[in-house]
C-alpha cells in the first residue's frame, strides 16, 4: 500500500519525505486552514501560492491532491482547471480533489455535479481524487466518471457509527473492523459496519470489475486501522503525521533495543 501524508503542514511533509516513507500528499480545505491559521497566529505572512508550490516541490513528483472549494459543476470544472494550470507546472504532480456529491442536504439537488466535474476534468486529462465517499455505490459512480483515486472516509464512518450508539470517543481510538453490536445486532450505516468495511467493499468492486481507479483509504486515525486498510487491499492510505509517527512504536521493540544495547560486544561495535 502506498502511504500518503494527510497534511498541509510543510514541516511534517518534509520530515516524512526525508524519512522516505511517503508516496504522496492529500490536503483538504480544513487541513489548509489549520496550517495557514497556525502560521498566521505565529506572526507569519503567508503567500498561499508560494506555500502550495513548496508543498508540490517537496513531494518530489509524487501526487498532491488539491481540493476545489466550488460546488456547482461548471464552477468546479473551472476552478479545477485553474488550479491544475497554476500548479501542475511546478512539479507535474497535481490531482484535483472533487467531492462525490457537493450537496449540503438531500433537498439541495446538485447531487451529480461532482460526478459531472470528475468526468469533465478527466476528459481534459486532469487526474481527479474523488473525496467524501461513504458508500461503495458512490465509489462505483466516481470510478465510472473516471476518478483516478476514490477516497472512502474510514474514520468518519466509525465516528458516525459510534454517534449512533451514543458512545463517547476520542477520534484516534480503534473501532473494530467487524463493527460493534447493540441488542444482538451489529450497528451499521446502510450495510456498512466500519470504515474498513467500506474500504474493503470499495476495493472489491474496483477489483471485481477491473476498474482503473485506485482506492485511497482516507480519514485513517490509528496504526491498526492503517494495517487493516492495507490488508483490505487499499492501494493507498493517507495518514496524518501523528499516525505515521505512531506506526513504529512498540514496547517490546524498546525492550529489545535496551537488551541488545546492553549486550554489545565492544570489539564488534568498534570494527572498522
Ligand atoms: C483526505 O483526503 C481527507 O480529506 C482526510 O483524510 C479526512 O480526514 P478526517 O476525517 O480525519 O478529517
Amino acid at each position: 500500500m502506498k502511504i500518503f501524508i494527510d497534511s498541509a503542514e510543510i514541516d511534517e511533509i518534509k520530515q516524512t519525505y526525508e524519512w522516505g516513507v511517503t508516496d504522496g500528499i492529500t490536503t483538504n480545505p480544513s487541513l489548509l486552514k489549520r496550517a495557514v491559521d497556525r502560521r498566521v497566529a505565529g506572526g507569519e505572512k503567508i503567500d498561499i501560492r508560494k506555500y502550495l508550490e513548496t508543498i508540490l516541490k517537496t513531494a518530489k513528483g509524487t501526487p498532491v491532491s488539491l481540493e476545489v472549494t466550488e460546488r456547482k459543476a461548471g464552477k468546479m470544472i473551472e476552478q479545477g482547471q485553474r488550479l491544475y494550470d497554476m500548479f501542475n507546472r511546478v512539479a507535474k504532480n497535481v490531482y484535483i480533489k472533487i467531492p462525490v456529491n457537493p450537496s449540503f442536504s438531500e433537498d439541495e439537488d446538485i447531487h451529480f455535479d461532482g460526478v459531472e466535474a470528475i468526468r469533465a476534468l478527466t476528459r481534459k486529462g486532469i487526474p481527479v481524487n474523488c473525496t467524501l465517499i461513504f458508500t461503495p455505490e458512490q465509489a462505483l459512480l466516481a470510478a465510472k466518471a473516471g476518478a483516478k483515486f476514490l477516497s472512502p472516509f474510514a474514520g468518519r464512518v466509525d465516528d458516525n457509527l459510534r454517534k449512533k450508539m451514543n458512545i463517547d470517543f476520542d477520534k484516534s481510538e480503534y473501532y473494530p473492523e467487524g463493527g460493534m453490536a447493540r441488542n444482538d445486532a451489529v450497528v451499521d450505516d446502510n450495510g456498512i459496519v466500519s470504515g474498513i468495511d467500506l474500504v474493503r467493499k470499495c476495493v472489491q468492486i474496483v477489483t471485481h470489475y477491473g476498474l482503473e481507479s485506485e482506492v485511497l483509504a482516507a480519514s485513517l486515525r490509528n496504526p491498526r486501522q492503517v494495517r487493516e486498510a492495507a490488508l483490505a487491499g487499499a492501494h493507498i492510505g493517507t495518514l496524518p503525521f501523528a499516525v505515521i509517527k505512531n506506526m513504529l512504536k512498540h514496547e517490546k521493540t524498546y525492550e529489545g533495543m535496551k537488551s541488545f544495547t546492553r549486550d554489545i560486544v565492544q570489539e564488534y561495535a568498534d570494527l572498522k
